[in-house]
């Protein structure tokens, strides 16, 4: 697969839109990045140069950043969307605007090229419903940084065609991805799902006075942020006896949160009008220096875990298997 013969667009430049751009740059597309608000303009080409001056300082590409920047468009007209094959909606997570984004673009693409959103949560099944051509409609997750993290959703709804997500996860292994195709839609997809069981207790083991929100964290970090990154759940379980977990979760699961109410920790926050970094106030306070250099310091992190997991692959033992059968072939 040529790269460079598939034009992607990116709709919303955003935090993640802007993030996305880069990933496909790097992967050699050419790129129509547009802003469907004039706003996006006045920091997409910024964050997008940022991205990549930060990318070639930690090894991900070669070439200066103008290299790549020759493959970009930034523009504020659809029309300029006609050549693309893949486009990635990335606006707002309000079902509205990605209604009208979607018409917006299906104006000008040719049938055949495949539409996807970057939607965090609304069901795929639903969004493509809004649109021309459902079973070109998929689902794509990305995890921000999308331009160093490994991680991709393919999300199927109820009409896509599996042959494009097929595709796509074939495509997306270009973009430096270790892609998940989620075949049947299912709200909040897989990671989502996983992740807000474990928000859910987290904030109700605050709330039940059991652990501060620090030392919450604290386990997350030194416990599943340990081996998550190499062996994910299940191979996890594998390594450490199953049994165990049987017998423990006959216990423990019944007294695990399940309450279906929004958590008050949670919405006490968001009605103060915390937001988290980005203002100062979330689940901790920060000054405005603090805020900053948490956000820089995590995106430092995000590329360092990066090399490290890029040395841990999904098939890290079956090339090690084959490394050891193709010494004893030598050796005999
Ligand atoms: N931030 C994340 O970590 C993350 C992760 C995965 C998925 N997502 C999803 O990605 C999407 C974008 O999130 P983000 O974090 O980049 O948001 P953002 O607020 O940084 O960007 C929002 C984008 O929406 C556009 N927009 C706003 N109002 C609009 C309108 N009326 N019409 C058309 N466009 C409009 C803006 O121009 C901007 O490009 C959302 O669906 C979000 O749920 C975000």
């Amino acid at each position: 697969m040529n790269t460079n013969e598939i034009p992607v667009a990116i709709v919303g430049l955003g935090l993640m839109g802007s993030s996305i751009v880069t990933c496909m740059l790097i992967a050699g597309h050419p790129v129509v990045a547009l802003a469907p608000q004039s706003n996006d303009l006045l920091h997409a080409k910024q964050r997008i140069t940022e991205d990549l001056i930060k990318s070639q300082a930690n090894g991900i590409i070669q070439n200066a950043p103008e290299f790549y920047l020759e493959n970009l468009l930034i523009t504020e007209n659809y029309d300029d969307l006609y050549a693309c094959k893949l486009v990635i909606e990335c606006t707002l997570e309000d079902i509205k605007i990605k209604e009208s984004v979607f018409a917006k673009v299906e104006a000008v693409i040719a049938s055949d090229a495949i539409l996807t959103s970057n939607t965090s949560a609304i069901p795929i099944s639903i969004l493509q419903k809004l649109t021309k051509y459902p079973e070109r409609f998929f689902g794509l997750h990305w995890a921000i940084p999308a331009h160093t993290t490994r991680f991709l959703e393919i999300i199927c709804g109820d009409n896509s065609n599996i042959e494009h997500g097929e595709f796509l996860y074939e495509l997306s292994s270009y973009w430096a991805k270790e892609p998940i195709l989620v075949r049947k839609d299912i709200a909040g997809f897989i990671t989502n799902r996983l992740m807000y069981a474990m928000y859910r207790e987290a904030i109700s083991l605050v709330e039940g006075g059991y652990a501060t929100i620090e030392d919450i964290d604290r386990s997350c970090r030194n416990n599943a942020g340990y081996f998550m990154t190499m062996v994910g759940i299940f191979r996890w379980m594998d390594l450490t006896g199953v049994p165990a977990y049987h017998a423990v979760m006959k216990d423990l699961l019944p007294t695990l949160n399940n309450c279906q109410e929004v958590p008050k920790l949670i919405t006490d926050i968001v009605d103060a009008g915390g937001k988290g970094t980005a203002n100062g106030k979330g689940f901790y306070d920060y000054s405005p220096g603090e805020a900053k250099l948490w956000e820089e310091t995590y995106a430092q992190f995000s590329y360092e875990i990066r090399e490290l997991a890029l040395k841990y692959p999904a098939d890290i033992v079956k090339k090690k298997l084959k490394e050891k059968q193709d010494e004893q072939q030598k050796g005999q």
